[in-house]
């Protein structure tokens, strides 16, 4: 993990700056001969390519993310917004799955606060509209707030938070998501989470 985040975070900030232009000097168009930069590598095909050589997905853009190995997942988040996760999908051999969520930016809290919420999709903008009202005293949840089925609470850079929840609260072929509360977070900071069928 100490190597592997450090990596992401130096993608990341990569393909940021390739798109704010700070690489000026360059030339400023490539040759069209020049091969395309993979961003991210279909991983996770191999199975299906192996089984299923003929029939191409149509209308499907995206494989099955991949299954967590074990009961629970370390998730990043940092000073761009942005968690180091997208998808889970939670094993149904686990009772209890546990997130372990650290910011590994340096802003603070109350400027760059990074939590972890879980909801069914639908709840997703009523608990941020809620949570904003809420304020930074409630974490940036409602109190009390039924339609939350887990949530961390909120750190800022350095820190570090985990939340553990039954498996049995997410139904079985439903799709819900992970978010951040922190008030204009949730459009970047959100993911797809699921119990593997
Ligand atoms: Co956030």
């Amino acid at each position: 993990m100490k190597l592997y985040l450090p990596l992401v975070l130096a993608a990341s900030l990569t393909l940021a700056a390739c798109g704010g232009g700070e690489q000026a000097a360059a030339p400023a168009a490539a040759p069209a001969t020049e091969p395309v930069p993979v961003v991210s590598a279909p991983a996770h095909d191999h199975a299906s390519m192996a089984s299923a050589p003929v029939v191409a997905a149509s209308g499907e853009t995206a494989a099955a993310p991949a299954v967590a190995e074990g009961c629970s997942i370390n998730v990043a988040a940092n000073d761009s917004m942005q968690y180091d996760v997208k998808d889970i999908v939670v094993p149904k051999s686990c009772t209890e799955f546990t997130i372990n969520l650290k910011h590994t930016g340096s802003m603070a809290k109350a400027a760059m606060g990074h939590n972890i919420v879980i909801a069914a999709e639908a709840d997703v903008n009523g608990i941020n509209a809620d949570g904003a009202a809420a304020g930074a005293a409630g974490d940036f949840i409602k109190a009390g707030d039924e339609r939350v089925i887990a949530a961390s609470k909120m750190i800022g850079g350095g820190e570090e938070a985990s939340v553990t929840f039954p498996v049995s609260k997410l139904a079985a072929g439903t799709n819900y998501k992970f978010f951040c509360t922190f008030p204009g977070h949730v459009a970047i900071m959100n993911g797809n989470i699921s119990v593997e069928k």
